[in-house]
């Protein structure tokens, strides 16, 4: 199944990640969360970094760091994403990915309107914003994070102004995309929905 191209965007805490891996492993196909391109600019923009250096200069290696997903960094992601070189300089990398044979699984913002417009199936992930800094709050103190609820509400709030306003390629469904909210589903419900969205497409 070469260039078999799923991509899940959603704004933050959603569940994409969840959905991605899973959705990723049911068919066998390679998955790749593009948030953490952004995140690993952002980390090295806060250790004194340009972010279009950094960018231009980012190696997959750089993704494979735990310290990518503290909130700190989270915020420094959605702030280098709103600059349109910082941008460009990552989407062959995930053009590339999203080619390859067997078929991979792209997820985060900007996958199925700017990365893969002529994916095979778009997925949008949603959830309120409720709902989702509740499943965040609770992976971050599973981590030892001791964030307040009403901290992490607010940062998920800034980080989906901050995406959906930005002008280049903003958080939005593509078109052609079938709308998930997870608000009110169980893991399992969100990932039969998924995969039989899929399995309609193949
Ligand atoms: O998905 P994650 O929360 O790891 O993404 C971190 C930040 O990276 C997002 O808030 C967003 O600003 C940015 N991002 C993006 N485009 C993507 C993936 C992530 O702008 N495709």
């Amino acid at each position: 199944m070469t260039g078999f191209t799923i991509t899940i965007d959603g704004p933050a805490a959603a569940g994409k990640g969840t959905l991605s891996k899973a959705v990723a492993a049911h068919f066998g196909f390679a998955h790749l969360d593009t948030g953490l391109l952004y995140r690993a600019v952002g980390a090295k923009v806060i250790a004194g970094q340009d972010a279009v250096e950094a960018a231009q200069s980012l190696d997959p290696s750089d993704l494979d760091d735990d310290s990518l997903r503290t909130p700190d960094v989270a915020q420094a992601a959605s702030k280098v994403a709103v600059i349109p070189e910082v941008r460009a300089a990552l989407v062959e990398f995930q053009r590339s990915f999203a080619a390859r044979a067997g078929g991979a699984v792209l997820d985060g913002r900007d996958c199925g309107t700017v990365i893969c417009p002529d994916a095979a199936v778009k997925l949008f992930v949603t959830a309120s914003a409720e709902v989702r800094a509740k499943r965040r709050f609770a992976e971050l103190s599973g981590k030892g994070i001791e964030d307040s609820f009403e901290t992490v509400l607010a940062d998920v709030k800034a980080r989906d102004a901050r995406d959906m306003e930005r002008a280049t390629a903003p958080l939005v469904a593509a078109q052609d995309a079938l709308t998930i909210d997870t608000s009110d589903l169980t893991i399992e419900d969100a990932i039969a929905a998924a995969v039989a969205a899929i399995e309609a497409a193949r």
